[in-house]
């Protein structure tokens, strides 16, 4: 015998069966899922690698590179891609930023590298100011620059500015001047006399006149409202923290190199109780390997080296759960907590490399990382019940 419901039971069943479909949906949306696709407004899979975050008037906007299928993707094709959200977990597509040019003058002409891009709103001038590592067309990695755009608008679109070598002919804090090593220093075939060489700043003295290298990079801006570069510099063994001027447009001429000869790439600063964060990651270009963290009292250091902060199977803190470092987000109504973002890249197609963002969680003084398949921003609250984060 068939059942028969009456017309109205009937719809409210349906209506609550699509209800808990709806309701599932956007259970799955409303988490941050590492690793897997994570669709903008329109349903397209975001597109922002080696990506960082600015939170201006409520509104986070998320810059990356954008990436396109096949190795090519791994030049710049289309440009800096932009998305904005309230809520970190979805993102409306804002488009291009920052387009690469078809003029085979200028810098940022179409085949040129533009990574890691990175934006802070300089309240001085009222403008979004972007730095990305730029790398030349037809140059592989060879030109180590560092480019500039600038823009009214949180969206763009960002106007070139130019590209630059950081603080050229100006030596870092604790230099003498007078002392410039011997050139021999850095061809000594002897391990312990090269490294020694490195470590004293002799590639400084190198590149002393055409300005400093600077490839994997990152901005931050401290609670006095200073801006500072963080980049790899010196064939990416040494760290360089260069400050900004005011405008957050040049270099101030204040500048320091730290963990030299240490390999560190994909710089990530943060603050926490007036302490300084960073993860890195080691070199291995697009292949992931063991996370790195240091900490330090003050930006200008020392700083410490804390390891690596992974605390996942052997496999997984060896490949920092399959990421590289970009950038790390205060936690939106979470002081005293971050989110880490990491990019999973796909080399042979680039467009398909996926985000990693986790949460910070402490030991003591000490930020770490474990996997979570699923999660979103009310891990938090659980931390909240550790020791005042003084911010
Ligand atoms: C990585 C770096 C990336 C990109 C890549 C190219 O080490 O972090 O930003 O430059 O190398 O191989």
């Amino acid at each position: 015998m068939i059942m028969k419901f009456p017309r109205s039971l009937f719809t409210l069943l349906l209506l609550e069966f699509a209800a808990t479909i709806t309701f599932a949906a956007e259970a799955v949306h409303d988490k941050f899922r590492p690793g897997e696709l994570w669709p903008d407004d329109k349903g397209v899979p975001i597109n922002a690698h080696g990506g960082g975050i600015v939170l201006h008037e409520g509104v986070y906007y998320w810059f990356g590179e954008h990436k396109i299928e096949g190795e090519a993707g791994n030049k710049a094709q289309v440009g800096v891609h932009v998305y904005s959200s309230r809520d970190l977990v979805h993102w409306q597509d804002g488009g291009i930023a920052l387009t690469v040019l078809d003029d085979p003058k200028s810098e940022i002409v179409k085949g040129c590298i533009i990574e890691r891009p990175k934006v802070i709103y300089n309240a001085k001038t009222k403008t979004f100011v972007m730095w990305f590592h730029l790398e030349l067309k037809g140059q592989v990695y060879r030109s180590a620059r560092v480019g500039l755009a600038v823009s009214d608008k949180a969206t763009g679109p960002y106007k070139y500015v130019g590209s630059f070598r950081p603080n050229q002919g100006v030596l870092p804090l604790g230099f003498d001047a007078g002392s410039p090593p011997d050139p021999a220093r850095l061809k000594d075939k002897n391990k312990k006399r090269l490294n020694e060489a490195v470590v004293a700043g002799d590639m400084v003295w190198r590149d002393l006149e055409r300005g400093q290298m600077s490839r994997d990079m990152t901005l931050f801006v401290d609670d006095d409202g200073k801006g500072y570069l963080l980049c790899s510099g010196e064939e990416n063994l040494t760290l360089h923290l260069h400050e900004l001027t005011d405008d957050y447009r040049g270099f101030s001429g204040k500048w320091t190199r730290f963990l030299p000869n240490a390999s560190n790439e994909a710089p990530a600063l943060f603050k926490r109780a007036g302490k300084y964060y960073l993860f890195a990651s080691g070199t291995s270009g697009w292949f992931p390997n063991p996370g790195r963290s240091a900490m330090a009292d003050s930006i200008w250091g020392p700083w410490t080296v804390l390891g690596n902060p992974c605390r996942g199977t052997e496999t997984e803190n060896a490949i920092t759960f399959e990421s590289q470092s970009t950038y790390v987000l205060p936690a939106p109504g979470h002081p005293g907590e971050f989110i880490y973002m990491g990019d999973r890249w796909r080399p042979k197609n680039p467009i398909d490399g996926r985000y990693v963002w986790l949460p910070v969680e402490w030991e003591n003084d000490r930020p770490v990382l474990r996997w979570h398949a699923e999660w979103d921003l009310s891990v938090f609250a659980r931390h909240n019940a550790s020791p005042s984060t003084g911010e």
